[in-house]
């Protein structure tokens, strides 16, 4: 049985299509997450004219949610009276494909610095796994900074291989990138792993609103 499109339902989160309105709180996440930022005309262009590209954000599901999980920061200076400095959940992740022929290529992800750790990095990546899917991909391809081992440990527990490297592919420091991909979508032991993968996920991430000692 593949990965049911509906294993995010319920979830405190959500990963939704990124709107123009949404490009501003995540080119800060941008700018945190990586030395080449895009720029606002960059993001408009990917998702109001470039019919290949997808990109999707992960949000706290309502604002209730955001109140629950906000960090003791932002609780501080609700506590004081400063106003909520959004007016809908804020934005705690992104990520983004192209859909070249049958491979979904995976453009870019990253999620607020204070919220890595979490198992929303990944949450993010399955969103973009199932968007690969609804889109009839094949493969779903990336490339990633050979430092970056924290990403590759991700994409290596959702069977990303490395398939090749690119010399000097990124311009800043002259690094190599690795290039990674999927097994076939439609192999039938990848998608079982898929399952597995996205219930534990699933029962991270329902847990986390417990106390503690109700989550073993
Ligand atoms: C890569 C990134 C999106 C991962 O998001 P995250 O929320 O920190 O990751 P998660 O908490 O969902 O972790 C999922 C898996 O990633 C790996 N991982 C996460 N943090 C890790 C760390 N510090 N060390 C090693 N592996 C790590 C683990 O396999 C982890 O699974 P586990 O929890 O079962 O051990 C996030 O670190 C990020 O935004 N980095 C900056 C931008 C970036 O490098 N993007 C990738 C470009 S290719």
């Amino acid at each position: 049985m593949p990965l049911s499109p509906n294993v995010l339902d319920d979830l405190p989160y959500t990963v939704e299509p990124m709107s123009v309105a949404d490009i501003d709180e995540v080119m800060l996440i941008d700018r945190q997450a990586f030395s080449t930022p895009w720029s606002h005309n960059a993001y408009h262009y990917e998702i109001e004219r470039n019919d290949a590209a997808h990109y999707m954000v992960l949000r706290p599901r309502s604002l209730d949610a955001a109140r629950r999980i906000e960090t003791g920061w932002e609780r501080v200076r609700r506590w004081l009276g400063a106003p909520a400095n959004h007016d809908h959940a804020p934005i705690l992740g992104y990520g983004g494909l192209w859909l070249m022929y049958d491979e979904a290529h995976i453009s870019t992800i990253a999620m607020r610095p204070d919220w890595r750790g979490r198992g929303l990095g990944e949450l993010l990546l399955v969103g973009l796994l199932l968007k690969s899917m609804a889109l009839n991909a094949q493969v779903v391809t990336l490339e990633v900074r050979v430092g970056n081992t924290r990403a590759q440990q991700l994409y290596r527990k959702y069977e990303f291989e490395i398939v090749g490297r690119r010399r000097k592919y990124y311009t800043d420091n002259g690094e190599d990138a690795l290039l990674m991909t999927t097994p076939s979508l439609h192999d039938e032991g990848y998608q079982e792993h898929l399952v597995e993968l996205g219930e534990s996920l699933r029962e991270r991430l329902l847990g986390e609103g417990q106390p503690a000692e109700q989550r073993a």
